[in-house]
């Protein structure tokens, strides 16, 4: 047992190498972090990092997080470190937070889409700290994904999606976190939470006092992992309905991305449980990986329950949201609109809009779900 265990560390540790070296060399990598898996290259190399746009098909103006393997790398990237944002990197560094800041001139523009900051995380999977360290650079990486879809959390989705296209997939297993980073950007007059991630609001604000959310409708397309359309599935997702306005005895395949253990399942074509002690953490840890099986099954419609909005349930439902709107489904679907509500457990305001997640949908239908 002990010998296969070395054999494996052993064939990983050559990978690594390898990896390192194509970065080097201008290549880019899918690697494993404890969020999501990224997709690397070296971040003072502009033509590296042009080929993660092309191969993601993500819009230039959409910048990326760049990977150090130590806070003192920072030096290399920033021009100053607030002193609230010391605070965050030295409690959560390695780990899911990244902060944004104003950026040093030798930062490529192509990485920073030509904003004056730029957002830097140290991760703490091994693989990517190793893969960090031997490639010798800070690694530019979104998630490794096609723009706009899932991030991937296993190396098989990532082969899936990206396959051929990138030179080498590092696989270090399911991504623990299962959602992003943390993004706070530090460039405002006071703290600003672009994005709920893995590092919980409720722990930032143990330490920094009071943050600033980001709302959907100020977003600026400077940062699209903050698009009201993001994460999403090619199957409709709704959130909130009510049985009552749902169809489900028309033979359409209906699907459901249940929190905890559901108590009636036989309507669904599928169901997937996130976490059935109703851990946030596991259901955070579930959630791309269930929606992709979802997503695999040709359905017309997922439903998809609420979380509280309390530690990782904010990340969720922030994606659960994103992958919800915007979306066209079958009209047929829908016997009525029914009107979102925020989660009855949220400790926050709701921050988006009430508008009925159905009503749009069918006001604005345009194509037939069921492919
Ligand atoms: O957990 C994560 O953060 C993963 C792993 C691979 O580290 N990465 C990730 O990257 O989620 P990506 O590119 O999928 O999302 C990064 C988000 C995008 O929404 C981008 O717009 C935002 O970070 N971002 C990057 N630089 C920024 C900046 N200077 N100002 C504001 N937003 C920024
Ligand atoms: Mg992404």
């Amino acid at each position: 047992m002990e010998g296969r265990a070395n054999q494996i560390q052993m064939k990983n540790n050559r990978l690594i190498h390898q990896a390192a070296k194509i970065i080097r060399k201008g290549g880019i990598v899918a690697f494993p972090t404890e969020t999501v898996y990224g997709l690397g290259a070296d971040a003072f190399n502009p033509i590296a990092v042009a080929r993660i746009f092309e191969v993601k098909g993500r819009p230039y103006f959409d910048p990326l997080i760049v990977h150090v393997a130590d806070p003192a790398d920072l030096d290399r990237l920033v021009i100053e470190i607030p002193s609230k944002a010391k605070k965050l990197i030295e409690q959560f560094w390695p780990g899911p937070l990244t902060v944004v800041l104003l950026k040093k001139e030798n930062v490529p523009d192509i990485v920073t889409a030509g904003l004056s900051t730029v957002a830097v995380r140290m991760p703490k999977h091994p693989m990517a700290l190793n893969l960090i360290e031997q490639a010798d650079c800070p690694i530019a990486a979104p998630s490794a994904n096609p723009f706009g879809y899932l991030s991937p959390t296993t190396a098989g989705h990532v082969r899936e999606q990206l396959g051929d296209r990138v030179d080498l997939i590092l696989d270090g297993g399911p991504c623990p976190v299962g959602v992003e980073s943390t993004i706070l950007s530090f460039t405002e007059k006071g703290p600003l939470l672009l994005r709920p991630g893995g590092v919980e609001l409720e722990e930032v604000e143990s330490i920094i006092g009071k943050v600033k959310i980001s709302s959907i409708e100020e977003d600026k397309p400077s940062s699209p992992g903050t698009l009201p359309r993001h994460y999403a599935p090619r199957t409709p997702i709704v959130i909130n309905w009510s049985d009552k306005k749902i169809d489900f005895n028309e033979g359409k395949k209906i699907g459901l991305l249940s929190f905890k253990e559901p108590k009636n399942c036989l309507k669904y074509h599928h169901v997937e449980v996130l976490s059935k002690r109703g851990d946030l953490r596991e259901a955070a840890a579930n959630l791309f990986t269930a929606i992709r099986r979802l997503d695999a099954l040709n359905l017309d419609l997922i439903l998809a329950e609420a979380v509280p909005e309390i530690g990782l349930g904010l990340a969720i439902m922030d994606r659960l949201r994103r992958a919800s709107r915007g979306q066209f489904i079958d009209s047929s679907l829908c016997l009525e609109h029914h009107p979102v509500q925020g989660s009855a457990q949220s400790n926050r305001p709701e921050r988006h809009s009430e508008e009925s997640c159905l009503g749009r949908m069918t006001k604005n239908l345009k194509i037939k779900v069921g492919r």
